[in-house]
């Protein structure tokens, strides 16, 4: 199945209206906030956002309302969301953009793409992301663990929580929460704060951080803003 056939007017509807869709926008919304707010804690000025795979949108919707002045592109690879919604059409595996952004959104994408791609969007997303990546796939841990099948569509690629560690870890440092900072921004990060560094990730970290501003100011020395 294509993606203009899997994700039309049909798709939107069973998962994003109704009483069992998967979030709401007001849902989404906090979620916003706080990746907004952590942001702002790491030191991360985000003056620029990517959203990949957007669906209904709910994040620029927040960002709209509480971050006007953020230069916002959402994308999508559904042309039905794309007409919808106002979402310029790219393919996450086939496309990056030119410059960088600070902020990467990319929730409930990857799962539907095969290993293949998902390799190649996880290269595009590193590519467009110099400050946070907000990550959410569904893993096989989760469907058998953690998600209400009757409300998540269980047609998907689950694949290993580990297998996106591997592809992320060279690039990103998880700091939890679906929250990966880019480790050429060079964000200093508490030792606690994030999942335990294997020791060659680590120095490269340290080099970063070196050339960093944020390593001068320190975590102490963030300013109120
Ligand atoms: C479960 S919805 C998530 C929508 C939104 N991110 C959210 O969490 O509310 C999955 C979205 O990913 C989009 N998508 C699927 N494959 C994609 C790809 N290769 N590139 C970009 N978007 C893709 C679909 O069109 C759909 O809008």
């Amino acid at each position: 199945m294509t993606a203009r056939e899997r994700f039309d007017d049909a798709y939107y509807r069973r998962h994003y209206q109704g009483p069992d869709r998967v979030h709401s926008a007001s849902q989404v919304g906090r979620l916003a906030a706080g990746v907004a707010g952590m942001a702002a804690w790491l030191g991360v000025e985000v003056g620029s956002v990517l959203e990949v795979g957007a669906g209904p949108g709910h994040w620029r919707a927040w960002f709209r309302r509480h971050r006007p002045s953020v230069r916002y592109v959402s994308t999508d690879v559904s042309p039905w969301a794309c007409r919808r919604w106002g979402h310029a059409r790219r393919d996450i595996s086939a496309w990056r953009p030119r410059t960088p952004f600070d902020l990467v959104v990319c929730q409930g994408v990857l799962q539907y793409l095969d290993d293949a791609a998902a390799a190649r969007a996880i290269g595009n997303l590193e590519a467009a992301c110099m400050g946070l990546l907000y990550l959410e796939a569904v893993t096989r841990h989760d469907l058998d663990e953690v998600v209400d099948a009757e409300r998540t569509d269980t047609d998907i690629h689950a694949r290993e929580g580990e297998w996106y560690r591997d592809r992320l870890a060279p690039h990103f440092a998880q700091v939890g929460a679906g929250l990966w900072a880019a480790r050429s921004a060079g964000i200093p990060l508490y030792e606690l704060e994030g999942a335990p560094v294997h020791s060659r990730l680590r120095r490269q970290s340290s080099a970063a951080r070196a050339g960093s501003s944020a390593a001068r100011l320190g975590r102490t020395g963030l300013q109120e803003s």
